[in-house]
């Protein structure tokens, strides 16, 4: 029979989200109860005023400038110089339908190597396999709060041969909920050796001490920003997210503006004109709102589950957190989180997902398995929030904690 698929996409594995549902839909259909910890995404719904931004302008039918509106780009550069020391303009900006296509088309334009710490998302790679980028891992621990040293990168620097380098810093984390402290110091070593920065800041608006500093700050001329609406605005599915690129990159920006061409056209019009309110409109109570319940509740799982056995790093931004379990004796964390899934119901994605060691008795939980619209409106005009509001709000969360917890206890 004829081959129909390349070779070098064979080796790619089906996601571990995927895998990870799948088990939970055949353990539900046998009627075991699930806590959904595995997959990420904003449980909140997207803020009044851009839903009706969006129905306003159902209307809008007609393909937009490949690279974004211009009211919208304008919006988004102040909106990305107004909170660092950016001076993005319009043209800087490109919209496309969500950062990970960005992202995608970035690796596909980039000629050099891609410099990853781990633990990090877990498309970079997959990505970087697709468009054939070498990948060097940069080990990270829970004593640098999951994020690499200066001396780390450097180290790793020092012994590729071709040092034209693509580092993605991910901060507000994903896996780890962690925010990076040591910017500074990664922009020194990112300068030194010339490196484009992809700064992957999907989660800076949902930074819980609202003083998001972007490594842009220390880095500008060589420093992608990426970032959009998924999280903050609840819109993963409106598909909407940008770069802003620094003129250095100019060259990069004019690949990546004919790979969007040839590939997306452009992002849905009445989602980006909805994307002009959600940028244009203010938004900080809303904001402050959903970080109140994201961060309590962090600091919810956080205090319950952390224990002589249960190494934590605080969550600081975003909706995950990543506890590795000291004295879990299994091949994988893999392993590990299927025993956890079919013992407890708890679903985690295994650290291996993320570029840890298969050993390494990490796991990601995604601590979102409650309905933030009922959340919202409990706790509307509460200043400080309990732990009678999570039981109330977010029960899965307080049962599924407990049962994992139990599940360390007994090993
Ligand atoms: C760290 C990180 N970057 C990027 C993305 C992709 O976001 P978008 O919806 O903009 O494609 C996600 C979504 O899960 C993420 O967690």
């Amino acid at each position: 029979m004829n081959k129909i698929i390349k070779d070098q996409l064979k080796k790619l594995k089906p996601s571990a989200t995927l895998q990870i549902n799948e088990e939970c839909n055949r353990l539900k259909k046998i009627g075991k109860k699930i806590y959904k910890f595995g997959f990420g995404q904003s449980p909140f719904p997207v803020p009044d005023s851009v839903i009706l931004a969006l129905r306003n302008n159902a209307n809008k039918n007609m393909y937009l400038p490949m690279q974004g509106l211009e009211e919208l780009r304008a919006t988004i550069a102040k909106d990305l110089n107004k909170n660092n020391n950016n001076q993005f303009e319009s043209e800087d900006i490109i919209v496309g339908p969500g950062t990970k296509e960005l992202m995608f088309l970035t690796q596909i334009a980039f000629d050099g190597d891609i410099l990853l710490p781990a633990p990090s998302w877990v498309s970079y790679e997959p990505q970087a396999f697709i468009a054939k980028n070498k990948v060097h891992w940069i080990k990270t621990s829970s004593n640098t709060n999951w994020f690499p040293t200066g001396k780390q990168i450097e180290d790793k620097i020092k012994n590729i041969k071709y040092k034209n380098l693509l580092l993605i810093i991910n901060s507000p984390n994903n896996p780890s909920g962690t925010v990076c402290k040591n910017l500074k110091e990664i922009a020194a070593i990112a300068k030194k050796y010339n490196l484009v920065i992809l700064s992957d800041e999907i989660y800076s608006k949902l930074t819980f001490d609202k003083n998001y500093l972007s490594i842009s700050n220390f880095y500008p001329e060589r420093t992608i920003v990426s970032t959009g609406l998924s999280k903050w605005c609840g819109a993963g599915g409106w598909r909407l997210g940008f770069f802003g690129i620094p003129k250095e990159l100019n060259e990069l920006k004019k690949s990546l503006k004919i790979l969007c061409s040839e590939s997306f056209s452009s992002v849905s019009a009445p989602v980006q004109y909805a994307a002009i309110e959600a940028y244009k409109g203010n938004h900080s109570e809303y904001l402050n709102r959903v970080i109140k319940i994201l961060s309590f509740t962090g600091d919810y799982v956080y205090k319950n589950l952390k224990s002589n056995v249960i190494n934590i790093a605080k969550p600081e931004g975003g909706f995950y957190i990543f506890p590795e379990f000291t004295n879990a004796k299994f091949s994988t964390s893999s392993e590990m989180c299927k025993d956890i899934l079919n013992k407890t119901g708890v679903a985690l994605l295994p650290g291996s997902d993320f570029g840890l060691e298969n050993d390494q008795m990490v796991a990601r939980l995604s601590y979102t398995d409650f309905d933030g619209a009922i959340f919202l409106k409990n706790t509307l005009g509460s200043n400080k929030l309990d732990n009678e509001d999570i039981k109330k709000n977010a029960p899965n969360i307080v049962d599924g904690i407990a049962a994992l917890k139990e599940w360390s206890n007994s090993l």
